[in-house]
């Protein structure tokens, strides 16, 4: 009846048919953009061959992790990669992932403002978070997601080369300065980020994250003491 597969395939979709019944279920809530920006293996350089953030960003869409298939869009970055202040968060919340751009929501707007207060503008300067991807229902990152993110953001800090790092919050502090302490015992005070593939240890103070501050307005005090510190550094270099 059908002179050939094609024949027969044509026949198939004319008739509605859009999916072949395999052996393992097939994912049709499979996000389709992030599908197509794969690219071939072979065309995948290795982290360490990475000096640009494309390139980079072509290397985290292929990185298979859980929080991909719940996630709607990358996350990495917004504003100036040759600024000299990165801005580190967490992870991207709900508007987050529907825009793809880090720190839109009230989080954001409120990043925005904590800004502008030191006479700093978000489009100048690098912010990004711990997780590329938003881990569902915005819960807190896992220790094992750190440390599998961890490498990406380390090379992030490699290609913009900041003076100085804004860390917000826990998963920030954690990430970045490995340590355990608590954020009322790590704020106030200059820390060092060092790398040996960075020649000079980076500055970095850190401070409440907005959405915490959102929650808990008595801690905005102490906040603007940390911007203040950082204003000054930044003012002195
Ligand atoms: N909270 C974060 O930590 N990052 C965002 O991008 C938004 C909210």
């Amino acid at each position: 009846m059908f002179q050939s597969n094609k024949e027969y395939i044509d026949f198939l979709i004319q008739s509605g048919v859009h999916t072949f019944l395999k052996e393992t279920p097939n994912n049709l809530l499979e996000n389709k953009e992030l599908k197509e920006k794969s690219v071939k293996k072979k065309d995948i350089k290795a982290l360490e061959d990475i000096y640009e953030i494309n390139e980079l960003i072509t290397l985290i869409l292929n990185h298979k992790n859980i929080l991909k298939k719940t996630a709607k869009k990358l996350v990495l970055y917004d504003g100036d990669l040759q600024s000299s202040l990165m801005i580190i968060g967490e992870a991207p919340g709900q508007e987050e992932d529907e825009q793809g751009i880090p720190f839109v929501g009230r989080a954001g707007q409120l990043l925005n403002k904590m800004l502008s207060a030191i006479n700093l503008e978000r489009k100048n300067v690098y912010i990004t978070n711990v997780l590329p991807w938003r881990p569902p229902q915005n819960r807190t990152p896992t220790d094992q997601e750190i440390l599998d993110f961890l490498p990406f953001l380390q090379k992030q800090i490699e290609i913009v080369k900041p003076k100085f790092i804004y860390l917000l919050g826990t998963t920030a502090a954690k990430a970045i300065l490995s340590t355990p302490l608590s954020l009322g015992k790590l704020r106030g005070q200059w820390h060092e980020y060092k790398s040996i593939n960075i020649n000079t240890p980076i500055k970095v103070l850190v401070s409440y994250h907005p959405a915490f501050l959102l929650r808990s307005p008595n801690y905005k005090k102490d906040a603007w003491s940390d911007l203040q510190m950082l204003e000054k550094k930044i003012n002195e270099n």
